[in-house]
This record gives C-alpha cells, sequence and structure tokens, in this order.
C-alpha cells in the first residue's frame, strides 16, 4: 500500500503521518507539501529517516509536477489535507484559497482519473454548513445539511467538495470525503485560537478574543480525527460523506479562560477586539453516522486533551517560538496591531 499525503507538513496532515506510522507500520507514505508559511519540516524530523517515508516539496497546483509524480510513484490511495486553511487569511486574501483549495484539489482529481486510485479521500471541514443559532442547541450539523458558506475558506473548501462529488458521480472516481470539526492538538500552528492563547498567555501578552467571545466552536483532538480518517479509507462507502465530531461544544472565552488558569494567568491579559467579519456563531456536528456505520468514536476527553495540548506547547517552546519571532510577526502586527 503506497499513500500520498498532502498537506503532511502542517498540523493535521502531520499527526495523520504519525498516527499511520504507529498503526500500519507496513505502509509506504509519500508526503506531498508546498511548504508555505503553515507547513513545516522540522515537525516531520521523528519520520524524515524512516525508509518507508518520503517527503517531496511540491504545489498540489503545479499540474505536470503532480503528473509527473503519480506517474513515478503510483501511489495507491491519496489523502488529501494540503489546503490554506485560515479563515482570517482567507478574509484577507481570498486568491490563494481557491488556487490551492479549489484547483489544487482538481488537480490532484485529474491524476487520480489518469492513473487510477483504488481511493481519493478529501479532508474537509464542518464550516462547509455554515453555522448554527446560539439558541437553538438541538441542531446539528447532519450529512444532509445543505452546503451554506460564510468565509471565502469555507466557499474555498465546498466547492473542493463538490468537485468531489462530481468526479464521483461524472468518471466514477472512488472519492470520500469527511467533515470534521475544529481540531487542537500538538504542531497547530500558532494563528489558531487555542495555540495563540497558550503562546501568548504564556509570554503575558493581551489574549485577543473576537466581539464577546460567544462563538460556539466543537473541539476535537486531532488523534480522534486522524482515527476517523483511517476508518473511512478501510471501510467507508464511496461516495459518501462523513462527518466526524465528538460533541464537545465550548465557546471561545470559556475555551481562553481555561488556558489562562491552566498556566496561573490573569484574566485581565484578556483584550476583547473588533470581532471577525462574518463570523460564524455555532458549529456542532452530529457524528452518528460515522459512528453507526464504522463504529468511530472520538477516545480523548476534552479535559485530558487540552491538558495534554497545554503541556505540549509548553515541552515544545523552540518549535514555536521559531515561527512566531520569523515571518508570522508580520502577520500578527497586521491581523492585530490595530484591532
Ligand atoms: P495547516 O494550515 O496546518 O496545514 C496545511 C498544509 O498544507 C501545510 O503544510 C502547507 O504547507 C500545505 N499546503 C498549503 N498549500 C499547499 C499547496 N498548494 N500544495 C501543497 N501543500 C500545500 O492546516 P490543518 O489545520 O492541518 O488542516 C489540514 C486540512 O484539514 C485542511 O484541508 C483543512 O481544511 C482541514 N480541516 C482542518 C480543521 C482544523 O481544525 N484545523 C478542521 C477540519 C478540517
Ligand atoms: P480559529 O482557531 O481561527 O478556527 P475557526 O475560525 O476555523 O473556527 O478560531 C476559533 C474561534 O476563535 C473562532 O470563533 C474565532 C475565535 N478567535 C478569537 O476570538 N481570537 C483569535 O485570535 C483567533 C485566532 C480566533
Amino acid at each position: 500500500m503506497k499513500m500520498f499525503i498532502t498537506g503532511g507538513a502542517g498540523f493535521i496532515g502531520s499527526n495523520f503521518i504519525f498516527y499511520m506510522r504507529k498503526t500500519h507500520p507496513d505502509y509506504d507514505l509519500v508526503c506531498l507539501d508546498k511548504l508555505t508559511y503553515a507547513g513545516n519540516l522540522e515537525t516531520l524530523a521523528p519520520v524524515m529517516n524512516d525508509p518507508k517515508f518520503r517527503f517531496v516539496r511540491i504545489d498540489i497546483a503545479e499540474r505536470k509536477a503532480v503528473y509527473d509524480l503519480f506517474e513515478a510513484e503510483k501511489p495507491d490511495v491519496v489523502v488529501n489535507f494540503a489546503a490554506e486553511s485560515h479563515v482570517d487569511r482567507s478574509i484577507e486574501n481570498p486568491a490563494v484559497f481557491l488556487e490551492t483549495n479549489v484547483m489544487g484539489t482538481q488537480v490532484l482529481l485529474d491524476a487520480c482519473r489518469i492513473f487510477g486510485v483504488s481511493r481519493f479521500h478529501q479532508v474537509s471541514t464542518d464550516e462547509v454548513y455554515g453555522d448554527l443559532p446560539l439558541d437553538r442547541p438541538d441542531l446539528f450539523f447532519t450529512e444532509q445539511t445543505p452546503i451554506h458558506t460564510s468565509s471565502p475558506y469555507s466557499a474555498s473548501k465546498a466547492s473542493a467538495d463538490l468537485l468531489c462529488n462530481a468526479y464521483f458521480r461524472t468518471y466514477g472516481l472512488p472519492i470520500t470525503i469527511s467533515r470534521c470539526s475544529n481540531n487542537y492538538g500538538p504542531y497547530q500552528f500558532p494563528e489558531k485560537l487555542i495555540p495563540l492563547m497558550i503562546a501568548n498567555c504564556t509570554a503575558d501578552k493581551p489574549l485577543p478574543v473576537y466581539g464577546q467571545g460567544l462563538n460556539v466552536r466543537d473541539w476535537l483532538y486531532v488523534e480522534d480525527h486522524c482515527s476517523a480518517i483511517d476508518l473511512i479509507l478501510q471501510g467507508g462507502k464511496e461516495g459518501l460523506v462523513y462527518n466526524i465530531g465528538g460533541h464537545n461544544e465550548m465557546r471561545n472565552i470559556d475555551i481562553v479562560k481555561l488556558i489562562v488558569h491552566a498556566l496561573g494567568k490573569s484574566e485581565e491579559l484578556i483584550t476583547y477586539v473588533t470581532d471577525r467579519k462574518g463570523h460564524d456563531m455555532r458549529y456542532a456536528i452530529d457524528p452518528t453516522f460515522i459512528h453507526n456505520e464504522l463504529g468511530w468514536l472520538p477516545e480523548t476527553k476534552f479535559e485530558n486533551g487540552i491538558v495534554k495540548t497545554i503541556q505540549w506547547y509548553l515541552d515544545n517552546r523552540p518549535w514555536w517560538e521559531n515561527i512566531i519571532n520569523g515571518e508570522y510577526k508580520t502577520y500578527y502586527e497586521r491581523m492585530y496591531g490595530n484591532r
């Protein structure tokens, strides 16, 4: 079994590589990654010398390079994590989201169609469903919820999902799609809520909470996302969408306060800043289908996962300090300077 894992130098892709290394040591894994600002080769250091792992620096939107690699390597399965993934950046500059998330996915789908694979799995997001109102806690996203996107990021991910469905229906390409809720855990880029708050808190810097902090996200430990994708690859039905989430809804402000208290800091660090444009209120996944069909259940409870995550960031300061002291500084200033 040879598996192409795109975006494997990012947060979830790298965790997936480590997960597959552990659970399927016989697989040949090839990571395809452009190494954008969000890709980090240091993350993959533990597998770089593994004879059953190979890293290839490549842009998934570069058709010729992608075709050449497919021809040379002949993958059995492709799992597509590669994406521009941050909503705030998509509000600032949508174009690159279309280039990678839409056109890049289309190039991969064509490559799979031309060279043949037994599965193309698209790693998508619950954000394609839009948001739910705060006053309707009885509502959840199911696989039947219509697509209703808010940000350029979610619109680009939804477009990619539609292309996957089109390639299934039109060409019979064996695709599956998963739509997961917000992930947290080791190696998450410090622009995202949880690592950003941990990093700022340890440095006694202001903690920028958008709006009133009442928006709700449904948090899942990254390894539970990886185990769900593995199950879909093994037993998932072609052409289907699987929602992934662990019924762990939290308000942003409660997450931030939890981090403040865990690090022994003062709530005075919390600073309410101008809200995100088009800010989705609530995400909440109904994971009944994947549970009934594939027996998937999350293993890590939030109260344990968040402690492990905070500890990981404390134990791996050079990993994220290198990032926040580099090009990221300019982004942070631009995004938060006058907010
Ligand atoms: P990330 O930003 O941490 O990593 C993305 C990776 O893709 C980086 O290594 C980057 O270098 C690479 N990449 C970007 N453009 C590329 C291109 N053109 N060619 C090749 N590689 C490229 O993102 P993440 O949080 O790990 O998300 C991975 C996937 O999971 C994305 O598709 C995202 O939409 C999806 N997802 C994320 C979450 C979440 O909470 N983070 C939740 C649900 C779904
Ligand atoms: P984020 O981690 O960017 O994920 P997503 O937008 O994909 O859900 O943000 C999670 C929530 O935290 C979202 O409601 C926006 C909010 N947020 C802040 O309040 N402050 C911040 O500095 C960031 C990055 C996010």
